[in-house]
């Protein structure tokens, strides 16, 4: 088992030099570089990075492999290709995509995310490795080796949807971000943010499923006692578009400077999709949110719940007060 973890590990090192290779020095991988450069990738970047390109043809890694004497049955496993159904050979999982390698805790590839090119293809945007013996999903986040430093300094870890927001970020020097690739956090997950800092930022896509995400992330890691903050980012936005648009002071100063509480963030979930100047409305966003906060809140962040649906809605003070005293009453 262990020596066919070991063939895996170099397969997939062989793989990311061989994808590399074509997308910085022929011409197959140029529209892949070009994409890449207007999307504002460094050469610098796609080197640390390793990203690369998957050619278009059927069975350019799988022949390279077997040159170089890998058995393709273990390959399959690893998941870098498929034998065809009569059994005459085998073809690449991943074909004309751009490569991302996905890196564990060493910095040793693991695993692939592949990009399509063309945002108007039918394809999936990613594909990606299946679970492997070297490649569980819910154990790895996307830059963790490279953040770990940087999480320490600066006491906080800053958590996102996709690999494309850590890149982002970093090119503009903010060093201390994972990302979780659109997966749920699992145990795993928590148990690594938790070793590497107290406090999370977390940042999510601005759109309903990002902030579905994000009500999930911060929902197990405030259970989990971490110090939990929320950056959340305009309509249908995400933080490699916030970035690209406004650029990363920009995003430092107006999104992750200006995060919402916990509290204030499961306020604005359940805001979202109301209409506070209709009364049924009011009146079921000051249910959700004291049915889920206010078994949690301290008197201090009590005061500032009330105050802050007051504004929002106009109920009295003294009726919310009820509300609230009748949330806790609920859940004893
Ligand atoms: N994801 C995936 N498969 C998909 C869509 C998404 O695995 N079909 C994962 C990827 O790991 C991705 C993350 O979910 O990094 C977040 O998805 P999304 O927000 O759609 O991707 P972006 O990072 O915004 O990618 P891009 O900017 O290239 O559109
Ligand atoms: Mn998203
Ligand atoms: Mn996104
Ligand atoms: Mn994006
Ligand atoms: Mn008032």
């Amino acid at each position: 088992k262990t020596s066919s973890n070991q063939q895996m590990l170099k397969a997939y090192t062989l793989a990311a030099n061989f994808y590399s290779h074509l997308l910085l020095n022929t011409i197959e991988g140029e529209k892949a570089l070009e994409y890449l450069e207007n999307r504002g990738f460094t050469r610098d970047q796609i080197e640390q990075y390793e990203i690369g390109w998957s050619p278009v043809q059927s069975d350019a890694l799988s022949s390279l492999l077997t040159r170089q004497g890998f058995d393709l049955k273990e390959m399959e496993t690893a998941g870098l290709c498929f034998q065809k159904e009569d059994g005459s050979g085998y073809f690449d999982r991943f074909r004309g995509r751009i490569m991302f390698p996905i890196q564990d805790d060493n910095g040793m590839t693991i695993a692939f995310s592949g990009r399509r090119l063309e945002d108007s293809s039918s394809d999936a945007k990613y594909i990606n490795s299946p679970e492997t013996p070297i490649f569980e999903k819910s154990k790895v986040l996307f830059n963790f080796h490279r953040a770990r430093l940087n999480v320490r300094k600066s006491g906080k870890v800053i958590l996102f949807e996709g690999f494309m927001d850590t890149i982002a970020a970093d090119r503009g020097g903010i060093g201390n971000t994972v990302a979780v690739m659109g997966t749920a956090l699992s145990s795993h997950h928590i148990v690594k943010l938790k070793r590497m800092a107290k406090k999370v930022v977390i940042c999510c896509d601005g759109d309903s499923a990002g902030w579905g995400a994000a009500k999930r992330f911060a929902d197990s890691l405030i259970d989990s006692g971490m110090d939990v903050l929320v950056a959340t980012l305009p309509d249908r936005m995400d933080p490699d578009d916030f970035i690209a648009q406004q650029g990363v002071d920009a995003f430092t100063e107006k999104i992750l400077d200006q995060p919402l509480s916990y509290i204030s963030f499961v306020a604005a979930y359940y805001r979202r999709d109301k209409n506070l100047s209709i009364d049924h409305d009011i009146k079921q966003y000051v249910h959700e949110v004291f049915n889920e906060l206010a078994h949690r809140c301290s008197p201090i962040e009590k005061d500032l719940l009330i105050q802050q649906l007051h504004s929002e809605t106009n109920a009295s003070k003294e009726s919310l007060g009820q509300e609230f005293t009748k949330s806790i009453a609920r859940k004893a």
